[in-house]
């Protein structure tokens, strides 16, 4: 009875994984502050992206981590740097089974660690950031991404970004969104991932967490510039804006729980202070009881095996 009133089920393809991969790497790296999770090499990537195929999962969002880095973030734009390696090996795997989506930012290509050029003061410059996104998102399109997952919160960056692709004939290449990202201390163990370089914030072009109306506003902007998908980031302590903004969308919603969040549960139940399984669980399907449509997680895959074995509910 209790299962067949749930409101709330989970499913694969309602997944999307994220996947970091690191240039110049020969074997998988793992990552100290989120265990289970590794920096790919090109050689495990395809395996990777595969794997997450036959799990059934929706998605996989694509990061790279750079041997080198510079002002303008270069990397991001150069058909040979990793992400877009990354995107032409892992669109290869995926052969049509999964959605091949990267990460359209520049903070893991920039020496200083933001997601954008700086002006002359190291003020992040709005839009001559924009030029760059630009940039990259034709770059990422030809490379064979599908999705486009604009995180870098510039004002103007969907409007910028679809005009770019539809311009140069990628019509078909969609956007997703980031539009209520918050300066987050949950992003901690990402930044790790990534090699980040940052000094200081993020919190002049990152929403303050204290705002949810603006959360909202934020999203409702994005979706005025032609964006496909919406998303809150973080999942866990935004729920009540991702509810605003399900209520408000009429395109899907997602959530991004992200890798603090990861590390919270793993770290607890590596003490044997927290039941996993049923931690992950219920984190994600608090996710989607708040209105995600989808949810990225690190969990995607082994989450869809327990889905598929009937111990989700
Ligand atoms: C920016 C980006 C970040 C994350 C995803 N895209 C980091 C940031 O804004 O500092 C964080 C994801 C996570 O913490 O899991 N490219």
């Amino acid at each position: 009875m209790r299962r067949l009133v749930s409101e709330t089920r989970l499913h694969a393809a309602d997944l999307v994984l994220p996947i970091f991969v690191r240039e110049g790497a020969s074997s998988p790296v793992p990552i100290a502050s989120m265990p289970g999770v590794v920096q790919h090499s090109l050689e495990s990537l395809p395996q990777a992206v595969s794997d997450a195929a036959d799990a059934g999962l929706g998605g996989v969002m694509l990061f790279g981590v750079p041997e080198v880095r510079d002002a303008r973030g270069s990397g991001a734009t150069d058909p040979n740097g990793i992400l877009n390696v990354a995107t032409r090996v892992a669109a290869e795997a995926a052969a049509g089974r999964i959605v091949v989506q990267t990460d359209l930012c520049l903070d893991e290509f920039t020496d200083h660690g933001h997601c954008g050029v700086l002006d002359p003061l190291g003020r992040v410059d709005n839009d001559a950031t924009l030029e760059r996104y630009r940039e990259m998102a034709l770059v990422q399109a030809a490379s064979g991404s599908e999705l486009l997952g604009l995180s870098g919160m510039m004002d103007g960056q969907v409007a910028a970004v679809r005009e770019a692709l539809d311009e140069s004939g990628f019509t078909g290449t969609a956007i997703l969104a980031y539009s209520a990202k918050y300066a987050s201390a949950f992003y901690g163990p990402f930044r790790d991932a990534v090699e980040s370089t940052l000094e200081g914030d993020r919190r002049s072009y990152q929403l303050d967490p204290g705002n949810r109306r603006e959360g909202l506003r934020e999203a409702l902007i994005d979706l005025e510039e032609g964006a496909d998908i919406v998303m809150v980031k973080p999942a866990g302590s935004y729920l009540d804006v991702l509810s605003d903004v399900a209520a408000a969308s009429d395109v899907p919603v997602w959530a991004y729980q992200v890798s603090g969040e990861y590390a919270m549960i793993e770290a607890a139940a590596a003490h044997g202070w927290i039941d996993r399984r049923r931690a992950v669980i219920e984190s994600v399907r608090g996710i989607r009881r708040a209105g995600a449509d989808a949810v990225l997680t690190y969990w995607a895959v082994e989450l869809a095996e327990w889905i598929r074995n009937g111990d989700a509910a």
